[in-house]
């Protein structure tokens, strides 16, 4: 009968019975195959974020929106009509009685030189990353990469130079700050330290997202400027990723993706937010009636980018249709707004402004539940640049709402005009209890109700679809 001896003692004619011509390309594709893969895998190396902290300033800077006013009485050179239109704007502003201001604007009298401006941005900055490094149990010494984001303090040495002073990193660090990047530069360093950590293997990239609203606090009585003076607030996050191969079983989120856009060679858009001096001198930040505009176009274009990327066949089939049609002008049919419940579970948006942040709840097909965090956020912390879709994920955690394998989306926009998303997928169900959680304690006084709260988007030409 058959037996495996009988195998064994025909094997080698067997063998050479084969058409060896037939296996050698297989062979040669398997081992392409083989090569590409590994080579692949080398060059995409997955990067992870292993934690990430926001700092939460003392109740001694905590300013509502009266004091803020007065504040600017002390510190502004603005008349009472230029008060009353703050005024009028913050009320409809999406922000609460609980916002920070920087402390040496809060002191009396406010002392606003250079030296007191460094050390509030240095409390804000090493507060976050004094808490992540306790929260993650990293040695700063193993930090290879650090990039510092700021909307408009530019210091010398850099806030990048800061960090590597105060942990005593090592020579090798390499060091970026990105200052006058506007609000989505924090999501922007996520693309410049994913790059860098494909360059060098085994290390952690640390990010840092410090907001000091002095430099760009306007003094006149231009409108146009006086809009920037109140939405901006004080906070920071600090940010580890890292691509050891290893923490892969310690990381919260892994990144997915991250898109970027840039749309500042449109004039409309470039000067959307432009800094300049008034008649008088006074320095600030003009805001163009066109914001809402080159926001939401800023924003689309990056979801046009990002949808192939996330979305499912399904959706992508039903956008391309639409995008057929209009474009061949084949039937009158409205622009397709691809459905990303279908591709991620949770979005953070940075909260910009209310008005912005009303758009893009009523343009990208979210509903109120969907843009919660950013909503809470807003009324909690004011908008904080870069570190703000940081507070959102924040609150989205403290509500216990981030499980293991719930892909999460941020995106973020300002000045430039630019657009950034970072994509992550969650590596474990985090945890709601973490004392460093800024929300922590108050959590359950969330949501509030903002439905009956006025926006201000009149101070803007309505927003048109692009
Ligand atoms: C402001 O702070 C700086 C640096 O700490 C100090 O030298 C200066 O005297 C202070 N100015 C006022 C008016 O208090
Ligand atoms: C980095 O920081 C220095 C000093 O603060 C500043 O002059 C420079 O413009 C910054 N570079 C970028 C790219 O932001």
């Amino acid at each position: 009968m058959f037996s495996f001896n009988m195998i064994l003692d025909e094997l080698p004619e067997r063998i050479n019975q084969l058409n060896l011509s037939f296996i050698a390309p297989l062979l040669c594709l398997a081992l392409i195959f083989l090569l590409s893969s590994i080579f692949l895998a080398k060059r995409s190396p997955k990067v992870f974020l292993l934690d990430f902290a926001c700092y939460k300033p003392p109740v001694t800077q905590m300013c509502g929106k009266e004091k803020f006013l007065d504040r600017f009485r002390i510190y502004g050179n603005s008349n009472e009509a230029s008060i009353d239109f703050m005024r009028k704007c913050l009320v409809r502003s999406g922000l609460g009685e609980k916002t920070y201001m920087p402390s040496n604007l809060m002191r009396d009298p406010p002392n606003l030189s250079l030296e007191e401006t460094r050390k509030e941005v240095e409390s804000v900055m090493f507060g976050a990353v004094d808490a992540l490094l306790e929260k993650t149990g990293v040695n700063p010494k193993d930090i290879g990469i650090v990039i510092a984001t700021c909307t408009i303090l530019n210091v010398e040495p850099s806030l990048a130079d800061m960090v590597v002073n105060r942990y005593k990193l090592g020579d090798h660090v390499l060091v970026y700050n990105f200052t006058s990047m506007g609000c989505s530069a924090g999501l922007r360093a996520i693309g410049l330290a994913q790059g860098l950590l494909k360059a060098h293997p085994n290390t952690y990239a640390l990010l840092v997202s410090p907001e000091n609203t002095m430099q760009m606090i306007y003094r006149g009585n231009g409108k146009s400027k006086l809009l920037m003076n109140f939405p901006l607030r004080v906070g920071g996050a600090a940010v580890l990723l890292s691509n050891k191969p290893a923490d892969q079983c310690k990381a919260k989120f892994q990144l997915l993706h991250s898109v970027h856009t840039h749309t500042a060679s449109s004039d409309s858009s470039y000067q959307s937010i432009y800094e300049s001096e008034d008649d008088e001198g006074f320095g600030g930040v003009t805001v163009s009636r066109e914001l809402l505009s080159v926001a939401i176009g800023a924003v689309e274009a990056n979801i046009r980018a990002l949808g192939p990327l996330v979305l499912p066949l399904s959706e992508k089939v039903r956008y391309l249709t639409n995008y057929i049609i209009r474009y061949f002008n084949m039937a009158e049919v409205k622009p397709y707004t691809p459905n990303f419940k279908k591709a991620i579970e949770h979005v953070f948006p940075h909260v910009g402004t209310k008005p912005v942040l009303d758009e893009f709840e009523k343009n990208m097909g979210f509903d109120a539940s969907d843009v919660e965090a950013s909503r809470m956020n807003l009324y909690r912390f004011g908008n904080t640049c870069s570190a703000s879709v940081w507070y959102a994920l924040s609150y989205g955690e403290a509500k216990g709402k981030i499980k293991r394998g719930d892909r999460l989306w941020q995106i973020a926009f300002g000045s430039g005009f630019k657009c950034s998303s970072a994509v992550w997928r969650a590596l474990r169900n985090v945890d709601d209890d973490d004392e460093r959680n800024p929300w922590i304690d108050e959590i359950h006084e969330f949501p509030v109700d903002l439905r009956n709260m006025k926006s201000f988007a009149e101070v803007f030409d309505p927003a048109k679809k692009m």
